[in-house]
């Protein structure tokens, strides 16, 4: 199983930030769940550059440049630099700034140039009664990884990502049935886009609420291969929480 913490804007100072560190890095010793932090940017840097544990860094987005005049712009390079090597591309509060399927498909090569691991992020905004949604997804994946060539897209790791159900409470979350459906769905999908049987070992990750009291179900029988953590991530004794449930 893979954690991808994505702290959003939720940490903004570096003893928490450095806290957050401590608790994931004792958590690798005691549990065999993949742990990736994904700071913001400058704390990325503090906290990545000298690591040396089993805990990795992920970018929460990468330029759609590659570097020269463009001020304020991070791009895949300079993240690795920092040691990163994963990155969170196409999230929905990033989308809903105007980030369209062309650009995230431009993020996604730049980061794959760069040897760093895309997380492509899709989800829908609502769920009607006539499986609209399903399409709305289909079209996610394939104007984003449509572009990239087949090698390239065997490396995209998808996030599942319902709108609906991001930043509220476990409650709210997606049921485990749902997310099995889901999940087969996305595959069938990636199969499509994929040389041969490849698409099996595509990592498929849920996100939206996911806490302490809903990661076991969840996990269960849903099929997915881990989950990208928002709010729950960001404080450190209900990560620690989190990750035992996956143990
Ligand atoms: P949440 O966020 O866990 O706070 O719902 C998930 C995400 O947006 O990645």
């Amino acid at each position: 199983m893979l954690i991808v913490a994505n702290w959003k804007a939720y940490v903004e100072d570096l003893k928490k930030a450095k806290k957050l560190l401590a608790v994931s890095k004792r958590l690798t010793h005691v549990s065999k769940v993949n742990i990736v932090l994904a700071p913001p940017a400058p704390l990325l840097g503090a906290l990545a550059i000298r690591n040396k544990s089993k805990v990795s860094f992920g970018a929460q987005d990468v330029s759609r440049t590659t570097g020269g005049a463009q001020t304020g712009e991070v791009t895949a390079q300079s993240y690795v630099a920092a040691g990163a090597t994963y990155a969170i591309i196409g999230h929905s509060e990033r989308r809903a700034l105007g980030e369209t399927n062309t650009v995230i498909s431009e993020k996604l090569a730049h980061a794959l140039a760069h040897g760093m691991l895309p997380i492509l992020c899709v989800g829908e905004h609502e769920r009607d009664g006539e499986g609209r949604y399903l399409s709305y997804i289909r079209e996610e994946l394939t104007a984003a990884m449509g572009p990239l060539t087949p090698k390239e897209r065997v490396q995209v790791i998808i996030a599942y990502e319902p709108l609906w159900a991001i930043g509220k409470t476990a409650t709210d979350a997606i049921q485990s049935g749902d997310l099995a459906e889901m999940v087969l769905y996305i595959r069938k999908v990636i199969g499509e886009l994929l040389p041969g049987k490849s698409a099996r070992h595509t990592t498929i990750l849920y996100g939206g609420s996911v806490e302490p009291s809903n990661i076991r179900g969840l996990a269960g029988s849903s099929g997915v291969d881990g989950f990208l953590v928002g709010h729950a991530s960001a404080d450190p004794v209900v990560f620690r929480e989190l990750v035992k449930q996956l143990s």
